[in-house]
């Protein structure tokens, strides 16, 4: 059931270095292209990157910003970062078997909203594989597409690095059905 895996599915920032199957990447992203699009535009792309000397490029790239992005951190966001022990370090772009770059056709109307539905889509499927990920967004993602060879009207959106977990923590708590529904009126 949908909702079980929904359920179950928690946000993974360490990884074991077994390497899975790549037809269970393929079978995320077979099930992530059914998301619906404007116009039926279909403006992702997923980029499978596999190889380690790229892995640690895109690493220095993202953790110079993240270096910066973290001194400058202040309010809720410090707040939420120390409690998950969440710091500028991103061992999860070399450890992870696999990082899937997911970039959106910003030519089409709507390409951002697409490509996270089809991003939301990824996330569940890889779940129905046992497999865990997290939805990393790096700063200056216009970098990391250079690097990897994107062309100007692809945006980077997500950096989604897939693994077997090797993380025991809970995953967050949830609102409950009738703190976010409404019958007719707010
Ligand atoms: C749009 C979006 C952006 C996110 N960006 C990051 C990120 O850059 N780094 C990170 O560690 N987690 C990121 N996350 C993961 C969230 O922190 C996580 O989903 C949230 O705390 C709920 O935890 P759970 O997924 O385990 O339920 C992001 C999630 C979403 C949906």
């Amino acid at each position: 059931m949908i909702l079980n895996l929904a359920k179950r599915r928690k946000t993974v920032r360490n990884f074991k270095p077994e390497i899975p199957p790549l037809d269970d990447i393929l079978y995320a992203i077979k099930t992530a292209k059914e998301a619906p699009s404007g116009m039926n535009s279909q403006p992702w792309h997923f980029l499978i990157i596999t190889d380690n000397l790229m892995k640690e490029k895109i690493k220095k790239i993202a953790e110079s910003a993240e270096k910066i992005f973290y001194e400058n951190s202040k309010g809720k966001l410090k707040d939420f970062l120390i409690k998950n022990k969440i710091t500028w370090e991103k061992n999860f772009l070399n450890s992870a078997p696999y990082l899937i770059l997911v970039f959106s056709d910003i030519r089409f109307p709507f390409s951002k909203e697409s490509t996270w539905l089809s991003i939301g889509y990824f996330l569940l499927a890889l779940e129905e594989k046992k497999l865990s990920t997290v939805t990393y967004t790096p700063p200056k993602p216009s970098e990391i597409g250079k690097i990897v060879n994107a062309p100007k009207f692809y945006k980077l959106e997500v950096i989604l690095p897939v693994g077997y977990s090797n993380d025991s923590k809970k995953k967050q708590n949830r609102k409950k059905v009738d703190e976010i529904v409404s019958y007719n009126i707010l």
